[in-house]
């Protein structure tokens, strides 16, 4: 670890820190030693004290800085890919009738157990590294296509494996209440009680930070989301739902019982659930992607969770079925093309907002004593970063203060 003091001088920042617009300043230093950001400011003001003891200096000429980006959302462990049921889904198939009839989660639950937990952790790579090269610093990814204790524990340790071996901040959630795998067929109770036996010898092996589930008709009911959330609870873990995805089940209002972190997808999401979230301060994380290529038309209530001002994160929810982007730059374009977000709405959903759904206090905004987390950028202002899609204007990326091109 270098731990050497290192200036970062006239750069155009938006630091999300604070009330102004973006958090701007417009000719701006970070000052970082480590992992951490020691001083952030306007260049001419840097304390001479903390410059004494620089050992080098970049000048970033006017480029726009960020925090790093955090995808709060993601499956990114699994075996194979379902275009073939793209295909079916462009032939008339919905998304709902392909789960029912045995594909959908299902089929790439076969193929991850199939697969090695080398080919597991060599194909998830492939995609960690493309979320990187868009500035991702921090990533959660879920568990849920292993539906076993082996295969479950398996994803999770390729989790915590890419975390290690990509230098990068992961997240592990397990996701047992995904679906019902074929062997529980009828016994969804039963399954239901093996997902939270397993709950404490997948935490004892250091292989859970949340707990979530998939409250929905074709996931788990509200009564077995509960159960789920007991067991994590039970054991201090925090919880997340996938909630009103498809339809209001009312899981929202569940998962703000037990202070859920956040509360994903939610475009059936009533006005009570919205209160709920306001009460116990879940973040509502959106995922545009999902939303785009399942063609929904229900919006999540967008208007009244910012009156309620609940805060919203943004997300790919990379997963095989109902988001395989790996661009969270193009979600933050999505994010208000399709959900109307405003270009700084969307860039502290994949920042600010993303860390608090992920629980973590240390990052999301620049600010002295956080993670030196962040992204430098060839644009001019940071609105360009939700303006252009399919262009990716990353120049630099610091992770734990490491810096690691683009
Ligand atoms: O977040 N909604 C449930 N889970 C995923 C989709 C999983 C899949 O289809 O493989 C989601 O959209
Ligand atoms: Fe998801």
């Amino acid at each position: 670890m270098d731990a050497q003091r290192t200036l970062w001088t006239h750069g155009h920042l938006a630091t999300l820190a604070g009330d102004a617009p973006w958090g701007g300043i417009a000719d701006g230093a970070l000052i970082t030693e480590g992992e951490q950001i020691l001083w952030v400011g306007a260049t001419e003001t840097a304390p001479a004290e903390l410059l004494a003891g620089v050992a080098q200096t970049h000048d970033l000429h006017g480029a726009v800085v960020t925090p790093g980006l955090i995808d709060c959302h993601t499956h990114l462990v699994y075996g194979g890919l379902r275009s073939n049921e793209f295909e079916l889904r462009l032939q008339g198939a919905s998304y709902e009738e392909i789960a029912r009839a045995g594909g959908g989660i299902r089929s790439s639950v076969t193929a991850t157990r199939e697969a090695s937990e080398q080919a597991l952790f060599d194909s998830a790579a492939a995609r960690l590294r493309q979320l990187l090269s868009e500035g991702v610093t921090t990533v959660e990814i879920k568990s849920g296509y292993g539906l076993n204790l082996t295969a479950e524990a398996a994803s999770l340790a390729v989790a915590r494996r890419l975390g290690a071996e990509l230098d990068v901040a992961v997240q592990t959630t397990f996701l047992g209440a995904h679906a019902l795998p074929a062997e529980f067929a009828g016994r969804q109770d039963d399954y239901v009680s093996a997902v939270c036996d397993w709950l404490p010898q997948l935490q004892a092996q250091g292989l859970v930070d949340a707990v979530d589930a998939f409250c929905e008709g074709i996931g788990f009911s509200p009564a077995q989301t509960r159960r789920v959330f007991e067991a994590a609870q039970a054991l201090g873990l925090p919880v997340k739902l996938h909630a009103e995805q498809l339809s209001d089940q009312g899981g929202t209002q569940l998962a703000c019982e037990f202070g859920a972190l956040s509360c994903d997808h939610l475009e059936h999401l009533s006005e009570a659930g919205v209160q709920a979230m306001a009460a116990s301060g879940t973040v509502a994380t959106l995922l545009p992607g999902a939303f785009y290529f399942l063609r929904e038309t229900k919006l999540p209530p967008i208007a009244a969770l910012r009156a309620a001002g609940v805060p919203m994160a943004i997300s790919t929810d990379h997963n095989p079925g109902t988001s395989p982007t790996l661009s969270l730059l193009l979600m933050l374009n999505m994010a208000c093309t399709l959900f109307r977000l405003t270009p700084e709405e969307a860039l502290r959903g994949a920042t600010q907002h993303a860390a608090r759904a992920l629980g973590l206090k240390d990052r999301g905004v620049l600010q002295a004593g956080l993670r030196a987390d962040f992204c430098v950028w060839d644009i001019a202002h940071p609105n360009e970063l939700a303006y252009f899609f399919g262009r990716n204007p990353l120049a630099l990326c610091v992770r734990g203060g490491q810096l690691r091109g683009a």
